[in-house]
């Protein structure tokens, strides 16, 4: 199915106010906003205050956003509500040194290296789950949520962070988010002038965050041999060749953006799942069959998750229904024309991975969870650019790799000991936070016996 307009007007999302335009509406509930826009057609006007701006809802148009005609746009504005704690780091970075600065980091992202974080995301994993006893709720995304921050510390920074750090960052990080979340609606600058209990707060975790970033560079300057690899000991390594654009203020960026990109994401992932898991426990029995053929007791490993082909397509379903990162923006540079469809320069584009990836035009029972969809053939004719929760182009998420390996893993090692079930049958509706989070989603875990 080609998408090309025969009519090249745009039509208007309808709701919007004088002066506020659809604001209220996408802050209110975001998800919802996006749907009725996806149910207007593949693009519709919408308007942020007294700005025009599009919202984009199939996929082949995102393609031509993120890859065929990607040099045409830039990162959109609401990326800049993420400035104060991620400053030029990778995520908001441009052109020739975004470039640059993903070369560095690449090797710290290779299949190998990968491996090498599994028994630090293994053991991670462990520790919480060999304190739990039979029968007690767990509130699994915040647990996934204190999880990956772990994962994501110990593995791409091999520092002894001290525990209080650890818990500062999990403290901290939230309150941060959430502030983002607020930024995005309404311009910072507003903000910032009536100050706020929760503009306060923002700012005061931005600050304590930064200073841990600080001193875990500056632990790292003090050390004598740097691990290879290592993400922070790249990105020293070409401070110290004479790399001048590599100062401690960009080193702490990248640091805070892999952070905050790595610890917000995957949770949300994990929580999903579990989420789904709990719902059709035929599959958490599949699941649990297929890790117990594979790794019969003993710790999960690089080459064992290969073969855990049934629980990768539970999770690709997972992320299909629920990608964490459920919109993103970009803003037009120039004139431009996609699918038929033309966009005036210096535009904002909101594109909802959330509608694409339930576009009834490409997958059947789009809103139902069918691991199936993803089996052989089947799974490869759906199109490549209508499943995108880690994006596309050369923007792409640089943690998808990480990200597989960490959810598998951490996935397979607690259904291994243990089977996962709903407190109760409530619905549990999805939270538009900076990723799309389950809530506190509490969850009663039975030992497994074997
Ligand atoms: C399920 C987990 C994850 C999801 C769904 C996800 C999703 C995404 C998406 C959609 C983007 C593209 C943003 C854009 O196009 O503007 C992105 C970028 C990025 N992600 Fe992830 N991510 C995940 C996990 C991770 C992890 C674990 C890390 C790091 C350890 C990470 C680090 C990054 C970074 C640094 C970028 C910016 C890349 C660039 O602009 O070059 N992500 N992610």
């Amino acid at each position: 199915m080609t998408v090309v307009a025969e009519h090249p007007t745009i039509p208007k999302v309808p709701g919007s106010l004088p002066i506020v335009g659809h604001t209220l509406r996408m802050v209110r509930n975001p998800l919802k906003f996006a749907s009725e826009a996806a149910a207007l057609g593949p693009i519709a006007r919408i308007y942020l205050g007294p700005k025009m701006a599009y919202m984009v809802s199939n996929h082949e148009l995102l393609y031509e956003i993120l890859v065929r005609q990607a040099k045409s746009f830039e990162k959109g504005r609401h990326f800049e509500r993420a400035r104060p704690l991620l400053g030029n780091g990778i995520l908001l970075s441009s052109g020739s040194f975004h470039r640059r600065q993903r070369l560095i980091m690449n090797p710290a992202f290779t299949k190998d290296n990968i491996a090498s974080y599994l028994d630090i995301m293994r053991s991670a994993a462990d520790d919480i789950f060999t304190t739990w006893e039979d029968g007690q709720v767990v509130q699994m995304y915040h647990m996934f949520y204190e999880l990956a921050v772990r994962i994501v510390i110990k593995s791409m920074f091999t520092t002894d962070m001290a525990e209080q750090d650890i818990a500062e960052v999990y403290r901290s990080m939230p309150t941060v988010i959430s502030g983002f979340e607020r930024r995005a609606a309404i311009p910072p600058a507003l903000l910032d002038l009536f100050p706020t209990k929760s503009g306060k707060e923002f700012y005061a975790a931005v600050e304590r965050l930064r200073v841990i970033g600080h001193r875990i560079v500056a632990d790292y300057r003090a050390r004598g041999e740097l691990p290879k690899n290592d993400l922070m000991a790249l990105l020293l390594n070409s401070a110290a060749e004479g790399d001048k654009l590599m100062t401690d203020k960009q080193i702490h960026d990248e640091f805070m953006t892999l952070l905050t990109a790595g610890s917000e994401t995957a949770p949300s992932a994990m929580g999903w799942s579990c989420y789904l898991l709990g719902k059709y426990p035929e599959v958490q029995e599949r699941i649990q069959a297929e890790v117990d053929e594979v790794f019969d007791g003993r710790p999960v490993t690089a080459k064992g998750l290969e073969r855990l082909e049934y629980t990768r397509r539970v999770v690709k379903e997972s992320l299909r229904l629920y990608p964490p990162v459920w919109a993103i923006s970009r803003c037009t540079k120039e004139n431009v024309t996609i699918c038929g469809y033309d966009l005036a320069a210096n535009t904002q584009v909101f594109y909802s991975i959330h509608s694409v990836q339930r576009d009834p035009g490409v997958y059947e029972d789009p809103d139902e969870f069918h691991p199936e969809r993803w089996e052989g053939e089947k799974g490869k004719r759906l199109p490549r650019s209508a499943f995108v929760p880690f994006g596309a182009g050369s923007r792409n998420c640089i943690g998808e790799n990480f990200a597989w390996t960490e959810i598998q893993a951490v996935l397979a090692t607690l259904l291994q000991r243990w089977t996962i079930n709903p407190v109760d049958n409530a619905p549990v509706p999805p939270v538009a936070m900076g990723a799309l989070v389950p809530g506190p989603l509490p969850m009663t875990v039975t030992r497994r016996k074997k």
